[in-house]
């Protein structure tokens, strides 16, 4: 989704500003571009494609100047052209980028249109650069233009303005879409996302909902949603600088498969303590909440689902009460019936994520709390939510995610026990999970080792254009997470169905050009499982199958196994996610495609 990336300095901007693109690149792009203001005059430049051809185009055209505002596009109206690209100026004193929409825009260009202003792309933003144009022509000042504009607004933006009479200075103003500050000495930055501003300060602050905000060398005003000045909390980046960089992997989200041990283990860290756990990692009042839930509704999109529909299985089966789960497009569109002590649990990477933030202020006062599993500090999900629980994998560059589904796994696990131990789960019980949790990094490295095999494995799969992924009980949602990562960075077609579902419709898709992928651990299901893969085998299906116990499901012709380590029943939607990711990322080397930055996905999806 778009990136921003602002700086007023004594030193020239330029660079500092195409670093801060090429950390957001993760995010998801088509196009990029930066203006940059010398005190006599703004220059431009924007490119299609890479951040890399923005850098080529700057090496031939230099901009200099030590205010500057750039910003990568990920089109929603309007094509991927150069026009369409920020920054959008009106004139050439007054350059804006955006990210996030203007819903009423097309009844603010007609207006725009009327009073002789010329447009020049395709974009909702352009009638932000011109609506400010149209104050400052009748006299207004910057920043009273400013906060004149973004009432007129309708939807959701993060907005970063330079103006060449005021060359020390920008105004942001954020409504919807995320923008940070960054706190430097003697210079000042903003940005969608503090990781495009780590090799400049690792202090940020975070703007509230309707804030706007003055930045120059020296100072941050900032005036909330009402107009009144306020004191924003500058806060340190928790994170390494280095946990944002690839290291010695080719690509961020092998890295990121990695580093699984070492989060899931952050994952825990201090909340677990002689057996059992610490509920009061949720936050202060946690205790109180929780001893009234009577049913949960957990809210998430894309993966963050997936781990809400593990969630389900648990807290149906150990706690007993009715959980719900529900994509938050969906959600937050429809109208909803809330039981009485309804628990609202958004998931989300992010914490930015439009539709569940949206889902989190439809409901949020019709239900008895909401928390969130989130990776993100200061995150609006985070800010938003009466409870938090942060996931602590790090800074996720990946746009499929990887560790962070699995840490998230972790805290909704967490979430169990706390919901567990006021209903149907015994002290016992509990201590035993948490036994079973802190053999999760061991159990994840051991996986691992299995990579070599799943590599030569994959290559089974790089000539294929469709898939399948089976699973049964808390494993379905664990292999459409597998088929969600094929599809997203191979982009082979993989569908997922509860593999008792196979009889009623997919089994006539199975041939011998249909690999068929499943997990399946030694459980309860697994004998039904099995019946189900004989049905594949039959129809010439060819079968891979990562396996709980080499007794039980043995390789024949037509089907390969892999054995994994034996895994308490508690973590195996953990444990057996791994070798999905592992599979998904070799054939997508396979297959050539960019893997950390699939074509038309983002990383955030901050609009609707
Ligand atoms: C996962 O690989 C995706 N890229 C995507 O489905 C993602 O999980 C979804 O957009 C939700 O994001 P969030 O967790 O940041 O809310």
């Amino acid at each position: 989704m778009c990136g921003i990336v602002g700086a007023v300095a004594a030193r020239p901007v330029a660079e500092i500003l195409l670093e801060g693109l090429r950390r957001l690149e993760y995010r998801g792009y088509d196009s990029a571009g930066m203006a940059v203001s010398n005190g006599n005059t703004t220059e431009r430049l924007r490119r299609t494609g890479k951040v890399q051809a923005l850098a080529d185009a700057l090496a031939e055209n230099p901009l200099s100047g030590h205010l500057g505002i750039a910003h990568t596009r990920w089109a929603t109206h309007g094509k991927p052209t150069e026009n369409n690209a920020h920054p959008h100026m009106s004139g050439d004193r007054l350059a804006i980028v955006h990210n996030g929409i203007i819903e009423n825009f097309e009844v603010l260009k007609a207006a725009l249109i009327k009073q002789g202003f010329r447009f020049t792309s395709d974009t909702d933003t352009e009638v932000v650069a011109h609506l400010l144009q149209a104050e400052l022509n009748g006299g207004s000042a910057i920043l009273d233009a400013v906060n004149t504009v973004v009432a007129k607004l309708e939807g959701a933006f993060a907005l970063g303005v330079i103006q060449m009479d005021n060359p020390g200075q920008m105004i942001a103003a954020r409504k919807g879409s995320p923008l940070v500050v960054g706190v430097g000495i003697g210079e000042n930055f903003i940005a969608s996302d503090q990781l495009a501003l780590l090799q400049v300060t690792d202090r940020f602050m975070f703007l509230d909902e309707g804030d706007v905000a003055r930045i120059s060398c020296d100072g941050i005003e900032v005036w909330d949603q009402a107009g009144a000045s306020v004191e924003r909390d500058v806060v340190r980046y928790e994170h390494s600088v280095s946990s944002a960089d690839k290291g010695e992997y080719k690509h961020y989200m092998m890295k990121e498969i990695y580093e699984q041990p070492k989060v899931l283990a952050a994952a825990m860290e201090g909340r677990l303590s002689n057996g059992r756990l610490l509920e009061q990692a949720f936050g202060a009042g946690a205790s109180e909440i929780f001893d009234q839930v009577k049913q949960v509704q957990i809210i998430a999109c894309g993966t963050s689902y997936h781990a809400g529909m593990v969630a389900k299985y648990w807290i149906e089966d150990l706690v007993g009460i009715p959980c719900n789960v529900e994509v938050a497009s969906e959600y937050r569109y429809r109208p909803v019936v809330l039981p009485e002590g309804t628990l609202f649990i958004s998931v989300s990477q992010s914490g930015e994520t439009a539709d569940t933030l949206a889902a989190l202020r439809e409901i949020k006062d019709r239900v008895l709390a909401s928390l969130t599993i989130c990776n993100v500090p200061g995150s609006s999900l985070v800010r938003e939510s009466d409870l938090c629980l942060m996931t602590n994998a790090g800074p996720e560059i990946g746009v499929a995610s990887t560790k962070a589904f699995t840490t998230q796994l972790v805290g909704l696990l967490l979430t169990t026990l706390a919901l567990g131990r006021r209903h149907n789960l015994s002290e016992e019980k509990e201590t035993e999970i948490v036994a079973a949790l802190q053999q999760l990094p061991e159990l994840t490295r051991q996986v691992l080792e299995m990579d070599k095999d799943i590599e030569l494995m994959s290559q089974s799969f790089a000539e294929k254009h469709h898939s399948l992924f089976l699973g049964r009980g808390p494993m379905y949602p664990v292999v459409m997470e597998g088929a969600l990562k094929l599809k997203e960075i191979s982009y082979i077609h993989a569908e997922s169905y509860p593999a008792g579902e196979l009889k009623h419709g997919p089994l006539a898709l199975v041939d011998k050009d249909m690999p068929v992928v499943t997990v399946a651990p030694r459980n309860g299901m697994l004998d039904k499982l099995k019946a189900n893969l004989q049905e594949v085998r039959a129809r010439g299906g060819e079968l891979f199958v990562f396996a709980g116990c080499s007794e039980q499901v043995k390789p024949e012709e037509g089907m390969a196994v892999l054995h994994m380590p034996e895994v308490p029943a508690i973590l195996e939607p953990i444990v057996f996610t791994v070798p999905l990711q592992l599979l998904s990322y070799h054939v997508a080397v396979l297959k050539g495609t960019d893997v950390d930055q699939p074509r038309n996905l983002a990383k955030s999806v901050t609009v609707e």
